[in-house]
């Protein structure tokens, strides 16, 4: 298989939106948490990379081996095949190693979802009913965070329009509901210790510090947060998410 389109299972000719979907829900299937494996999961997103940076799909074999091209999109130095690599092994040999060098991997779910089916937070086994009713990827799903990527930019790495407003730890538009794993906010915010005791998070400042974590995204409107909302036409870059 040479062409990272046949990797997301797409012709050649897909266009953009597309080629997210196709990437959004192969990326869950790939997950080693999934049922699937390391090396897949990274060519799976070698290709989505290869494709969204606009390089020749003809090339995508031979850019394995070339560090700076599947660096394109994260701008990070750092070789994500650099261990466990072997250049002069099988292809596949080439993308194994271990669960850890993906990054940390978050299962999100939207509050919407939660909502309209009449769950709980703070139901235990709220992400089995999630993976029970085989919801959509803009809902529910898988996404891995880059090192120095925060949570926000993560989502949108992967093509979601989750709410922001001021993106600097000021309001609560971006907050998310912490429900296994961790995310570090460096910064001071708005959040008091009552929100952040029970596991609220703002994801445009959050970066992972466990390398799982489960959240449930959009919970801006709940009582505590709706008061620290801001309106997101006050940002110039914002996107309105009124
Ligand atoms: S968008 Fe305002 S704190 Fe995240």
């Amino acid at each position: 298989m040479g062409s990272p389109y046949d990797v997301l299972g797409l012709n050649a000719d897909a266009d953009e939106d597309a080629v997210v979907q196709s990437y959004r829900e192969l990326v869950k299937e790939a997950h080693p948490d999934h049922g699937g494996s390391v090396a897949e999961f990274k060519r799976v997103r070698r290709a989505y990379d290869h494709i969204t940076a606009g390089r020749d799909p003809a090339t995508f074999e031979a850019d394995r081996s070339d560090p700076t091209a599947e660096n394109d999109r994260t701008g990070s130095t750092e070789d994500p095949t650099a261990a466990g690599d072997n250049r002069d092994g099988p292809a596949a040999a080439a993308e194994e190693g271990s669960e850890s060098e993906l990054g940390p991997t978050v299962e999100y779910l939207d509050y919407a979802v939660v909502e309209s089916r009449g769950w709980d937070l703070a139901d235990d086994d709220l992400f089995q009913k999630a993976e029970a009713a085989d919801l959509g990827v803009d809902s529910h799903g898988l996404l891995v965070v880059e090192p120095r990527e925060t949570l926000l930019e993560a989502a949108e790495r992967y093509g979601f329009s989750w709410p922001y407003a001021c993106r600097g730890g000021a309001c609560a538009n971006c907050a998310v509901a912490v429900v296994e794993g961790d995310l570090e906010m460096p910064v001071s915010t708005v959040l008091g210790d009552e929100l952040t005791d029970r596991g609220v998070r703002l994801s445009c400042i959050g970066e992972p510090v466990t390398d799982d974590l489960k959240i449930v995204f959009n919970i801006e409107h709940l009582p505590g947060l709706a008061e620290l909302r801001l309106p997101a036409e006050q940002f110039g870059n914002a996107r309105a998410d009124d």
